[in-house]
């Protein structure tokens, strides 16, 4: 093979002159950051002995090709909308090149490290190695430190540069983890500060004071429930048409999971008609689903996505991994399960995960690696939510009144997820806000705005003339693309009941609707929307419910306003089930 001859070559030149001689041998810088994630410090520095477990990502070079199908297959004025692709084709054109997985082993060897180093996952997708930092410092043309983590205790071995060969930048996307400290966080886990100052102006807040023609049911002011919402979103008695041939699933990151005791409570007090039903568990890299620690999100997620959805089969992804542990990280654990779910013949046609991270915490390459295995999904037919997060335009130094950089979250700010922000008030809904949470959207740092926001985003964007100007990226996705209650959720934790407030509860509430309409189409027929954005911000906008009050405070200013149309705080609106149901028969 000729590229693995010439590594070979390579390697051979730079051990007997002692220095690179051929185009491709010298390292090249693969990935920077400017500084460790937020609470982690640089200590000694790493003991050559100490041994880093690695896993390498090789570069997926068809990945155009895939985007180019999702999004014909996703747009609802192509001939090929809602033909998703089968597991292989979309294996297919996310595997390495074949020549990457040779070039990459002749590296390793060059290093003494043997084909018996390289454990090859399923799909090939990740190449795990074993190695000691003194050997790593060299192929990586870097030094490592320990990095430690007062908060929680941990400490990491990690590096803030590291390069490779120039011949190999085209065959691996990430090494894993050398320069990452964060892990996902549960979409409010990270709020700090009272952010008094923040605090907006309730007295126009619409949530508390119910008008007087309201058919919505009183209580809804100041608790949220499963009855609650089908009264607001007009879903009404909605009945299944086809209970088993759709399906819904929530996911669950560090060491958050979904109790069963409370999942029966909720329905035996919330949804009655559900009470007895359950859900299924879903174990991803050995996650595990303990029934001794509630976990306040995961048992939201479930509640709300099932309890809505009942009886159609819900399942719990439960992936391995902690944020105590300092070499697991959101790109990890959200690599583990779309890794796991693309090697599944039968994908969940929606899928909910309310948790997140501002973009600055990690890396470009991660969160692109991560953005590109949504779109596979994507084109397996799976409708992506994620939780907008719940700080506003940035929680960045959450007690100044000084104007800083908004700080985009990610996953929300990929282009290929729905991100879902919050709202409240039940007669005239407006942007969510309260103790200090609110909906969190702006423009994202990493993805440039696909083409399918371009009109409506741009039409905020002339609205806002100067306003923020350079503290924002106004080339990037907007986000987040819809919105939904977020405020005052009841549920059931710990066997007590619990309010939850938060683009948490937000998410898998629209979540639920999607699955809803995956369920009308069914019964004519069709297959489920899959991946949404090409069809709402085309045609399905017309069943949401436009927000044009409230505003996402943050960063030290008031953040942007919900605005008629898209805004950076509600998306294009709330849901509205009778208009959805039409749009989504109509494609
Ligand atoms: C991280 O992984 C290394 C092996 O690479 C292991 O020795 C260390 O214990 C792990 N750290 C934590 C906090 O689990
Ligand atoms: C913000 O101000 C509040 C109230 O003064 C204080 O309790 C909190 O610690 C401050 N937060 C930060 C991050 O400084
Ligand atoms: C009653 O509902 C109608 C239609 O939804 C609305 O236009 C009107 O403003 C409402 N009246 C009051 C008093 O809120
Ligand atoms: C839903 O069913 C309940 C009980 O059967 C009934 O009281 C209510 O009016 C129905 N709601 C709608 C919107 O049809
Ligand atoms: C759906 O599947 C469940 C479990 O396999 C089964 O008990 C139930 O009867 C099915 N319902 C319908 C309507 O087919
Ligand atoms: C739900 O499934 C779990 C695990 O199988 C089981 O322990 C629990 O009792 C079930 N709950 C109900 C209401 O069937
Ligand atoms: C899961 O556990 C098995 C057996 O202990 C281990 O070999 C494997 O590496 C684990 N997988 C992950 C992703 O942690
Ligand atoms: C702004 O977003 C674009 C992608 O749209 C990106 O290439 C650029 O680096 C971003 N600028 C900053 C300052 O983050
Ligand atoms: C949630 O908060 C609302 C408003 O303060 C209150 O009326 C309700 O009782 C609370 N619910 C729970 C379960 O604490
Ligand atoms: C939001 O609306 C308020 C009140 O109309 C206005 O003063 C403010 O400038 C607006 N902010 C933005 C970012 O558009």
């Amino acid at each position: 093979m000729k590229t693995s001859i010439l590594l070979g070559l390579c390697f051979g030149a730079v051990f007997a002159s002692g220095a690179p001689s051929f185009r491709g041998c010298e390292h090249r810088v693969k990935e920077s950051i400017a500084s460790p994630a937020e609470g982690w410090t640089q200590h000694s520095a790493a003991h050559p002995n100490s041994i880093l477990k690695l896993q390498i990502s090789l570069a997926q070079p068809r990945f155009g090709e895939l985007e180019q199908h999702l999004m014909q297959i996703s747009n609802p004025s192509h001939d090929r909308y809602g033909m998703h692709l089968s597991k292989e084709e979309v294996q297919e054109l996310m595997a390495p090149h074949p020549d990457s997985h040779d070039v990459l082993a002749e590296w390793l060897a060059t290093h003494g490290l043997g084909a018996d180093t390289m454990d090859h996952s399923k799909g090939g997708e990740w190449v795990t190695i074993s190695v000691p930092v003194k050997v790593a410092e060299e192929m990586f043309d870097t030094n490592f430190h320990v990095y430690h983590h007062a908060e929680t205790g941990t400490s990491a071995i990690r590096t803030l540069e590291y390069s490779l060969p120039s011949i190999l930048h085209k065959h691996v996307d990430l090494v894993h983890p050398l320069t990452m400290h964060a892990a996902p966080m549960a979409a409010k886990v990270r709020y700090t500060g009272s952010s008094s100052e923040l605090q907006l102006d309730f007295s126009d807040h619409g949530s508390l004071a119910r008008r007087a023609n309201s058919s919505v049911d009183a209580s809804c002011a100041s608790q949220m429930t499963p009855s609650c919402l089908r009264q607001l979103y007009n879903i009404g008695n909605y009945t299944l048409t086809s209970p088993n041939s759709t399906s819904i699933a929530v996911t669950g990151y560090t060491s958050e999971w979904a109790n069963y005791d409370d999942f029966t409570q909720f329905l035996q007090e919330e949804v009655p008609a559900a009470a007895g039903a359950n859900f299924s568990v879903v174990s991803v890299a050995n996650g595990t689903n303990q029934q001794t620690h509630p976990g306040s999100e995961s048992n939201l997620d479930v509640q709300y996505a099932f309890g809505l959805t009942w009886p159609m089969p819900g399942s719990f992804y439960t992936v391995g991994g902690s944020q105590f542990d300092g070499n697991w990280t959101l790109a990890t654990g959200t690599l583990n399960l779309i890794n796991y779910l693309l090697a599944q013949d039968e994908v969940p046609q929606v899928l909910s995960t309310s948790y997140g991270l501002p973009e600055s915490a990690i890396s470009f390459d991660e969160a692109n690696k991560v953005c590109q295995g949504f779109a596979a999904l994507g084109a397996r037919g799976v409708s992506i939510l994620y939780s907008s997060g719940d700080y506003g335009v940035g929680y960045a130094a959450p007690n100044t009144t000084t104007a800083q950089p908004f700080e985009p979250q990610f996953p929300a700010s990929c282009p290929f997820v729905t991100s879902v922000g919050m709202t409240s008030g039940i007669d005239e809904e407006i942007a969510g806000q309260l103790d200090g949470y609110s909906s969190s959207g702006g423009f994202s740092n990493f993805f440039a705005r696909p083409s399918y926001q371009n009109d409506k985003v741009n039409a905020y964007l002339s609205n806002l003339g100067q306003t923020y100007s350079g503290l924002y990226n106004a080339s990037g996705r907007g986000f987040p693309d819809v919105s939904a209650q977020g405020v005052n959720y009841l549920i059931i934790d710990n066997q007590r009941a619990l309010n939850d407030t938060g683009t948490s509860a937000s998410a898998p509430t629209f979540a639920a609707v999607v699955a809803l309409l995956n369920d009308v189409r069914a019964g004519q027929g069709k297959g489920p929307l899959g991946f949404l954005n090409p069809w709402l911000y085309s045609q399905g906008y017309q069943g949401l419910n436009d927000v044009t009050k409230g505003n996402n405070p943050g960063c030290g200013t008031q953040g942007f306003n919900a605005t008629t149309g898209w805004d950076p705080v509600t998306g294009l609106g709330t849901p509205d089930f009778s208009k959805l149901k039409d749009l989504a028969l109509a494609v």
